[in-house]
């Protein structure tokens, strides 16, 4: 059967990696989570002390580009990627608030968006991938042969979140988790390169009601139609 590009889109904490993850692991493809990708850059800023309380110095961060090497790494366990920053393996560190609250205005850099596309695109050259992100359908792989836009309500989203990190033992407060959420979609929707938004030839699916297993399913026989 020939490979194809899957690109999952969507909102913040909408569930787009687990359904995505849960397809590629069932057709055997590569799975690629772009969200991770920036969470790195962003961890990258930080270490390098890039951010002066929320502002971010781009021209060192413009001039230190060189020096990021993101890329991702089997886990020899659950065959799953783990997203590495110049080789080290940063997954946990990327998904804990100091990063989540600083990803979007790292992600909005015309700099950082050209580097990180043009790796993606990279990445997907020989199709079989199934990758997640904002602009995958629209920007990265706009002749994705199937293409999903993920959505569910602020507030469904921020409860996942806010259970996922609670699950991992974190500290956090939901309000803050729900704000963090709302920031995120409307900077990544406003900005100038590549904002989030729905490819027009995209299949919309609102999962604010469905169990994971519904949408896997659902997601399943969307592929197949594809492929
Ligand atoms: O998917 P995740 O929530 O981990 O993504 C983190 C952030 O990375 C998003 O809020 C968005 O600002 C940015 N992002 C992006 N383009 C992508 C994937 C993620 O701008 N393709």
């Amino acid at each position: 059967m020939k490979k194809i590009i899957v690109a999952i889109d969507g909102h913040s904490s909408c569930g787009k990696s687990t359904m995505a993850k849960a397809l590629a692991k069932e057709i055997g493809y590569i799975y690629v989570d772009t969200g991770a990708m920036y969470r790195a850059v962003t961890l990258f800023a930080l270490r390098r002390g890039f951010f002066h309380g929320s502002d971010i110095d781009a021209p060192a961060l413009e001039a230190a580009m060189g020096e990021v090497r993101v890329n991702f790494q089997l886990d020899a366990a659950t065959g799953l990627p783990l997203v590495c920053l110049n080789g080290e393996v940063v997954e946990n560190e990327i998904r804990g608030m100091e990063v989540s609250s600083r990803v979007s205005p790292i992600a909005a850099l015309p700099f950082v968006r050209i580097a990180m596309t043009r790796q993606q695109q990279e990445m997907g050259r020989e199709k079989g991938i199934v990758m997640d992100g904002r602009d995958i359908g629209t920007a990265v792989f706009p002749n994705a042969e199937l293409k999903v836009f993920v959505t569910a309500s602020a507030e469904v989203r921020a409860r996942r979140r806010y259970d996922e990190l609670i699950a991992k033992g974190q500290q956090v407060d939901f309000n803050e988790i729900l704000k963090n959420v709302e920031e995120r979609d409307y900077i990544d929707s406003h900005r100038e390169l590549n904002p989030l938004r729905q490819a027009d030839d995209a299949l919309v699916l609102d999962n604010s009601t469905l169990t994971r297993e519904e949408q896997s399913q659902w997601l399943l026989d969307a592929f197949k139609h594809a492929s």
